[in-house]
């Protein structure tokens, strides 16, 4: 993948934020469910572009020694560049370095964000079923999970 300037620093609250989740994703949180997500409670990450666009997010909630990555996005114009897998590796660096497993949910559905996980060395270990609605009814949750012991974590570094 091409080195580029992208940077990793907090996430503060914005309106660039809310725009990102909209532009993002299929089923885009609203602003007060975002919003809830910026207190003390939570460790949320921005990743800037070289000249300061926010690209993508990751919001994340700690609870003793498990970690829960909450909502990842990636702005259309700037996916499949390893963006994504920044994110996560820079919550997986922070996870080893505190003992912290990682926890997370996703839409049965949604295949890119599988791939991702995958990718980044998560193993699905249970299914919550018709845990999200949809526009028809309701679809499954796989929990994936990840911790710096776990057998798969070479395959983290993208
Ligand atoms: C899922 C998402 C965050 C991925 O962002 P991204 O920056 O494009 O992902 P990356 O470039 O870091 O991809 C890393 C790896 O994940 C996998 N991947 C990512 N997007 C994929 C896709 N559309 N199809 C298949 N695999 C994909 C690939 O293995 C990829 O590595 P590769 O490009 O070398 O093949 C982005 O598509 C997004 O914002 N989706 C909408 C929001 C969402 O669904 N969030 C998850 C909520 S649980």
């Amino acid at each position: 993948m091409a080195a580029d300037q992208s940077v990793i620093g907090p996430l503060g609250w914005s309106a660039a934020v809310c725009e990102l989740e909209q532009k993002a994703s299929p089923h885009p949180w609203s602003e007060a469910a975002l919003y809830s997500c910026f207190n003390d409670d939570y460790q949320n990450w921005a990743l800037r572009t070289s000249d300061g666009v926010l690209a993508g997010y990751i919001i994340t909630q700690q609870v003793a020694d498990e970690l829960t990555i909450m909502n990842i996005a990636v702005h259309p114009d700037y996916r499949r560049r390893g963006y994504a897998g920044q994110l996560i590796n820079w919550v997986q660096g922070m996870a080893a370095r505190e003992g912290y497993t990682l926890w997370l949910e996703v839409r049965r559905s949604n295949t890119p964000a599988i791939a991702l996980y995958q990718r980044t060395g998560f193993s699905e270990v249970g299914v919550r079923k018709g845990y999200y609605p949809t526009a028809t009814g309701a679809e499954d949750a796989l929990v994936m999970r990840w911790s710096s012991s776990s057998d798969n974590q070479c395959k983290t570094c993208l």
